[in-house]
């Protein structure tokens, strides 16, 4: 058996959600895949990570790009020498932005959505996918409540919870959660 592997999508600045988590999970023995859009911001994080004598390794990563999205979960679950396939995914892709609802465009909307519910549905997918023959695994999904209020918080929820009623019907156990700090999180 090799280390285990984590992959946290949506990573930017140091002191972002995105980080702290790839820096949890390195600090708990994971050799981490930082994924992010952003080069120079992934890259950071990484060396942070390693200076603190964890390993990981930066993938740039549009979240919202199906074939982006593939090849980052094709190099996770064939991570090299000495490394199980991922088994631990977080996705935390987010635009953190206020303004007034009225000068919100079409297309900021549509921007909104794209990153906060069609990346997670495609990493929600992809994870699925790659997790099930597996027989283990969890996937979480970062969120606050304005997610909640705002309904892609709520949606990866539903989403969620249908691949755990989808993913039980294949024999499996899936325990999907919405915790107290609006995370929702995939256990088999
Ligand atoms: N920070 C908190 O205390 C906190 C608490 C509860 C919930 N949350 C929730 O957690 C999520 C993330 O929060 P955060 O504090 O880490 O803020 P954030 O600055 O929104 O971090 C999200 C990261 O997602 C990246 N991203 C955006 N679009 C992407 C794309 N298309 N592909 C890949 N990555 C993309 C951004 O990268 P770039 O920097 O390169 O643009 C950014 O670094 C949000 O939904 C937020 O509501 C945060």
């Amino acid at each position: 058996m090799g280390r285990p592997v984590a992959v946290v999508v949506g990573v930017g600045a140091e002191l972002g959600l995105g980080a702290a988590l790839c820096r949890r999970f390195a600090l708990e023995g994971h050799h981490v895949l930082v994924a992010g859009r952003t080069a120079d911001k992934i890259s950071q994080v990484v060396r942070t990570i390693e200076k603190d004598g964890g390993t990981a390794q930066a993938v740039v990563t549009d979240t919202t790009r199906e074939s982006d999205v593939v090849r980052l979960f094709d190099q996770a679950m064939s991570p090299g020498a000495g490394l199980d396939p991922a088994d631990l995914i977080a996705y935390n892709a987010g635009n953190n932005r206020k303004f007034d609802f009225r000068e919100l465009s079409a297309e900021m909307f549509e921007d909104f959505w794209r990153i906060g519910c069609f990346g997670g549905f495609l990493v929600g997918r992809e994870a699925a996918r790659r997790l099930v023959p597996l027989g283990r695994g969890t996937i979480l999904f970062t969120g606050a409540s304005g997610s909640m209020r705002g309904k892609p918080g709520f949606a990866h929820f539903a989403a969620a919870k249908s691949r755990g009623r989808n993913e039980a019907s294949h024999g499996r156990r899936w325990d999907c959660n919405w915790s107290s700090n609006q995370s929702t999180s995939l256990a088999c």
